[in-house]
């Protein structure tokens, strides 16, 4: 893939770009079968690969410069920004709209938010596109000063830009190097975006978790789901279920599912989206907590933390448990070994990586392991 913003040195965030692209997945398939080891009845299945560009249903532009020209993009040493509207990695639909946003700031008088000055209103646009076309825009802001203005001028960009289904405006008052606060401000009627992935629809609110990768998500959830009929578990739990997608693809007749997660608004997202789902249920609370209260062991478990894995509370209740089989899907195959060492019952069986993230180091990796 090719790249302006990387050859001139405006944006180093791909760090493998100079790598061919099968040179990046052969280190990444590399890296994953050195971790996990060499266990006697793991067979890999065939990577499965991304496109190259294009791939990101999800962008997070800092807003630099002024309010006649401003930047969407990053920040520079000096905190300026560094205008990367035309990032190749993003969704082509989403990289259509960055120019209509921009304008729309500046017709709304949004003053980029200057970091080394702590002045200004708009902090970051977070555009993030369905597999409709369909688009949800949030304008991070530093007050509510600016609400009035942006209402005011919502519908014009409604009409130029039919794909932005969902608005919103997201308060982030304090100087922070986060990317979101807690107060979301819904500004259009419809507050989620409807996701429909393989065979089943999710629905999205703003501040939910969603894979970035819509192709290599719903080939994911799949994947998750043939694993799952082999075993025909009659009762599943779905640990870190964000909006449910593990959950929803596993679901069948006379299967109880149960899904697990930290977040109040993903489990309503994910609530919405089981309407009509028998034996599907979800509710909010902390993974580990959550196992280590139960006093029934499903016979399976999908479990598909943040970086950080499960950690070794939860490993070492998944050990002792006698739960037969688990499906574990990672973001970060180091957490992942750590995870697996803690386990030494549950044995990987099939293990597939899935190149979420091209031209980075990050990859998706997920494994079955049975007692
Ligand atoms: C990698 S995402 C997976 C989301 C979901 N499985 C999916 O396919 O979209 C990890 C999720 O874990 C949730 N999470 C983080 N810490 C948690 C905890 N201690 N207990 C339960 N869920 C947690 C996050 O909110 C996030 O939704």
């Amino acid at each position: 893939m090719q790249c302006s913003y990387f050859d001139a040195h405006a944006c180093r965030s791909c760090t493998l770009l100079e790598l061919p692209y099968a040179d990046q997945v052969r280190g990444k398939e590399e890296r994953c079968a050195e971790l996990l080891g060499a266990a006697p009845d793991l067979q890999w299945l065939p990577t499965v690969r991304s496109r190259e560009d294009g791939y990101r249903n999800k962008a997070k532009m800092v807003v630099g410069g002024t309010v006649d020209r401003p930047t969407l993009g990053i920040l520079d040493a000096g905190g300026r920004g560094v205008d990367l509207r035309e990032c190749p990695v993003v969704a082509a639909g989403i990289r259509a709209v960055l120019p209509q946003l921009a304008r729309f700031a500046t017709r709304a008088g949004l003053t980029p938010y200057d970091v080394p000055r702590r002045r200004g209103e708009l902090k970051h646009v977070l555009v993030t596109e369905s597999p409709t076309g369909e688009l949800m825009v949030r304008f991070v802001l530093r007050s509510d000063r600016a609400l009035p203005r942006l209402r005011e001028h919502l519908p014009r960009l409604l009409q130029e830009a039919p794909r932005i289904r969902v608005v919103t405006a997201n308060l982030l008052p304090e100087h922070k190097a986060v990317l979101e606060g807690e107060v979301e401000v819904a500004l259009t009627e419809r507050t989620t975006l409807p996701m429909p992935l393989g065979r089943v629809e999710l629905d999205l609110r703003p501040r939910s978790f969603f894979q970035t990768n819509t192709d290599v998500a719903t080939a994911l959830y799949a994947q998750v789901r043939e694993w799952v009929e082999e075993v025909a578990p009659s009762t599943v739990w779905d640990l870190y279920c964000g909006v449910g997608g593990f959950a929803l693809h596993v679901a069948a007749p006379g299967r109880h599912v149960v899904g697990i997660e930290v977040s109040e608004e993903a489990v309503e997202s994910a609530r919405l989206a089981a309407r009509g789902v028998p034996g599907v249920e979800f509710a909010a609370g902390d993974a580990t907590a959550f196992a280590l209260a139960s006093v029934q062991v499903p016979d399976l478990v999908v479990v598909n933390p943040p970086r950080r894995g499960i950690g070794e509370d939860l490993a070492g209740w998944l050990e002792r448990s006698g739960v037969q089989h688990v499906v574990y899907s990672s973001c970060n195959p180091e957490t992942l070994a750590t995870d697996l060492r803690a386990m030494p019952s549950l044995r990987p069986v099939r293990a597939r990586v899935l190149d979420m993230f091209p031209h980075t180091p990050h990859v998706e990796v997920a494994v079955l392991l049975s007692r």
